[in-house]
């Protein structure tokens, strides 16, 4: 259960989402509802680090996110496929890391806070159904090891509704 997460508070970022990890699959496979699901990786990524906002856009319209849940300030709402990093990484359906989001052209400022950026895409049928964004009030926060563990959750989210 989310309120008794588990998090080492001395380990690597790498081995904090290595505990995490199994402990989302757990919380998750309570139901194949994605919004449910959605509000509690949302939850446990803000419990477990530092990021200044974490949520998720679902694609519920053609070519267009609309705010799912999330934890943090408050957001924008619509994002289209051709705007932002959250747009990109809908579009491309690969994941984008944004060192400095100044820097990004046509970067969306939900936040004058958020220095850098990550937004992993979740596809279903080969089609973008939401994409999970991460921002953080510091310079290049992101690397591969947040790559590939947030792609791990965003496939575990996915089989979870499956
Ligand atoms: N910065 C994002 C918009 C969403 S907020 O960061 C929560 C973007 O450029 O797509």
């Amino acid at each position: 259960m989310a309120e008794s997460l588990k998090i080492s508070k001395c380990g690597s970022k790498e081995d904090v989402y290595r505990e995490l990890l199994p402990q989302i699959e757990s919380v998750i496979a309570a139901t194949k509802d994605m919004v449910a699901n959605m509000a509690n990786v949302a939850a446990i990524l803000k419990t477990a680090f530092d990021f200044h906002w974490v949520g998720f856009y679902r694609a519920v319209k053609p070519e267009a996110l609309i705010l799912g849940p999330f934890q943090g300030p408050l957001a924008c709402v619509d994002i289209p496929f051709s705007k932002g990093v959250c747009g990109a990484a809908a579009r491309t359906q690969k994941t984008v890391i944004v060192p400095d989001v100044e820097q990004f052209p046509g970067h969306i400022a939900c936040s004058s806070l958020s220095k850098s950026e990550i937004v992993v895409p979740g596809i279903v049928n080969g089609k973008t159904a939401f994409v999970l964004d991460v921002d953080s009030d510091r310079l290049d926060a992101f690397d591969d090891i947040d790559r590939a563990w947030l792609e791990k959750i965003v496939t575990a989210l996915l089989r979870a509704a499956s």
